[in-house]
């Protein structure tokens, strides 16, 4: 089969934005030099493969993700396809402004529900960081961009374990307040399970936060990501955080590892009668490309199903 039959389920949404992450979250955490131009076509052939969100690249210190050191010259080579959005990472007013420089309308900041990632991944705590992004929702919103907020480690941290749903509660909701037009509610070492997530929606929407505004980004450490993903379309959210083949982990997350696959994602949301826009067949052979030019095979488990039938 190179499609799942269609069953739909009551009380799910008819169409999901898959926010896709492979060349931001998946490259930043490559050991493999990717050049440039691959990166380009990476971001193409997605486009081409159906995907309408394509986070592209992060402006962060150069010397803190060396990866995406090229942010300028990836987007001065970029072919920007209409109705695609771009969206990348910054951190702070001196990567909006590189961001501002070459053209970008849509950014995302990212917070930590945790002090100690906070310290490792911004050399900040969580009060200093949120300072750190104040100016820069204020200055973009200005600007009639959009602003994303990330909030990692909602589900549980390598350093400090067990994370109160409050706490990530309370720092969803600062970013809120700063003017971020979305949350995108992180599990970055893969650790949730469903109840987890169904609880934490909860008490966003308890806190006023519906699922119109939160996403969900999952990555697949303990195998738990389609879970995951399965209780939030249940508590009704629409936009979910992929990777391309799988590719991933943040660089300053231990067991860090890739995120839900795209095209796992894909399978299950078209067998329930999602759309996706997604054409899977161009996806899994951009992730084969992909894995080629990397140097190993896809963890996807639909990219391997699907090229060896
Ligand atoms: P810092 O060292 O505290 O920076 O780093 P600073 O503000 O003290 O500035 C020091 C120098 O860096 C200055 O230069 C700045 O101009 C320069 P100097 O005056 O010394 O010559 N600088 C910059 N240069 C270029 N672009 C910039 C920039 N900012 C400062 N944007 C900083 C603070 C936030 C910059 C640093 O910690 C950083 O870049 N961190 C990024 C870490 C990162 O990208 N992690 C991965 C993304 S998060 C993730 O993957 C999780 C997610 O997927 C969700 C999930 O799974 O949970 C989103
Ligand atoms: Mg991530």
């Amino acid at each position: 089969m190179r499609s799942p039959q269609q069953v739909p389920q009551p009380g799910l949404p008819e169409h999901v934005t898959i926010y896709e992450v492979g060349a931001r979250d998946g490259l930043q955490n490559e050991q493999t030099t990717v050049s440039v131009e691959v990166k380009a076509e990476f971001i193409a052939r997605l486009a081409d493969a159906g995907l309408r969100v394509i986070e592209a690249t992060s402006f962060v210190h150069p010397k803190w993700v060396p990866q995406l050191a090229d942010a300028e010259e990836l987007l001065d080579i970029l072919t920007l396809v209409d109705g695609v959005r771009y969206p990348v990472l910054v951190p702070n007013e001196r990567g909006l402004d590189r961001a501002l420089a070459k053209g970008i309308r849509e950014i995302a900041i990212f917070a930590s529900a945790t002090e100690t990632f906070a310290q490792r991944n911004l050399n900040r705590s969580v009060a200093e960081s949120i300072a750190m992004f104040a100016p820069v929702v204020a200055r973009a919103r200005a600007e009639g961009l959009t602003v994303r907020g990330y909030v990692s480690m909602c589900f549980g941290d390598p350093w400090e374990g067990e994370v109160p749903i409050e706490q990530v509660v309370g720092v969803g909701t600062k970013l809120l307040e700063l003017g971020c037009t979305e949350l995108s509610l992180g599990d970055t070492i893969g650790v949730a399970t469903p109840g987890h997530v169904t609880a934490l929606l909860a008490a966003f929407a308890g806190a006023g936060v519906g699922s119109d505004r939160l996403a969900v980004h999952f990555h697949d450490t303990y195998g738990q990501a389609l879970a995951n993903t399965f209780a939030a379309l249940r508590a009704g959210i629409t936009t979910v955080d992929a990777s391309a083949g799988g590719l991933g982990g943040c660089p300053y997350a231990k067991n860090a590892t890739g995120n839900l696959a795209t095209e796992d994602l894909v399978w299950m949301l078209h067998g329930l009668g999602i759309q996706t826009g997604v054409d899977l067949e161009k996806l899994v052979e951009t992730s084969r490309w992909m894995a080629a030019e990397l140097g190993r095979p896809s963890p996807s488990n639909v990219v391997r199903a699907l090229s060896s039938n």
